[in-house]
């Protein structure tokens, strides 16, 4: 592990993509657990990514506090014969600041609805797709939080940096500088979520780096150091703070163990105090 508390200028994030989750009432019982805990500190980032159901009850009942509202996805146009669908400007409504995008959950590949490896894409959301909902979330100031990473097979031939490289053209490769410093993007191997297998911190930690390589490559190096790079794939309490350690990590995408208030703190907690301001 890499030295306790490190200093940057990037204020790390711990986001809870709650999933498909949660009533009303249970979404609001979890928010007491955690509006205590973040509301003095403001070190860290936190977001909770209610399913759309409860976002703008969610929101109500952050009020007076910190602690910020995503969605776990969105459809890039802005309003129309789309049935089923959740446009940007609806999610400012509802008082989102960030979304979820190209999560594995919702990856296809090639547009082609498909089941691989236990991780089903029902979805079939493409790197084109991805884009498409960056710019149109950039458009409304809404922070997309983009996800990236390989399956379990395509790690085992050795194609991890290519699937992640070409997964970051595809969702930012049209975005000019500016644009790179409102992004926010979540190493996430596919074989790690809801696994409970986690990436080894200093592997998670190279991929961050890697990541961070690239979009010096595609941006520019400013925006590739000013940018915020989580990672996610079963981050728990026992975990979180080595994760976060790491140099190139800037804090985590949090499934499973965001629905367990005390927990959940837990992992904020690491994150506060991994960073120091
Ligand atoms: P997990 O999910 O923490 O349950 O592995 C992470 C995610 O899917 O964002």
């Amino acid at each position: 592990m890499k030295e306790a508390v490190k200093q940057n200028m990037r204020r790390p994030v711990v986001a809870g993509n709650w999933k498909m989750n949660l009533s009303r009432a249970e979404a609001a019982a979890l928010v007491e657990t955690i509006k205590p805990a973040v509301t003095l500190d403001e070190s860290v980032e936190v977001v909770l990514c209610p399913p759309y159901t409860a976002l703008s009850h969610v929101h109500d009942e952050l009020r007076r506090s910190n602690i910020q509202v995503g969605a776990q996805n969105v459809f890039w146009e802005r309003s129309g014969a789309f049935t089923g669908q959740v446009s940007v400007p609806m999610l400012r409504d509802a008082g989102c600041t960030y979304c979820i995008v190209g999560h594995s959950e919702a990856r296809g590949s090639f547009g082609i609805l498909e089941t691989h490896e236990g991780s089903l894409s029902y979805f079939a959301e493409t790197d084109r797709t991805v884009g498409y909902k960056v710019r149109a979330l950039l458009d409304f100031g809404i922070i997309p939080i983009v996800c990236v990473g390989e399956t379990e097979s395509e790690r085992g031939s050795g194609q991890t940096e290519g699937v992640i490289d070409k997964q970051l053209e595809g969702a930012l490769g049209t975005l000019d500088e500016a644009e790179m410093g409102s992004v926010v993007v979540a190493y996430e191997p596919v074989w790690a979520i809801g696994t409970g297998k986690t990436c080894e911190s200093e592997e998670a930690n190279r991929i961050c780096a890697f990541i961070r390589e690239k979009i010096g490559e595609h941006a520019d190096a400013e925006s590739a150091e000013d940018l915020r790079v989580l990672y996610g794939g079963s981050v728990k309490p026992n975990n979180a703070r080595e994760l976060f350690a790491q140099s190139d990590i800037d804090g985590g995408l949090v499934g499973g163990a965001s629905l367990d208030g005390p927990g959940f703190v837990h992992i904020i907690r690491a994150a506060q105090g991994n960073f120091l301001r």
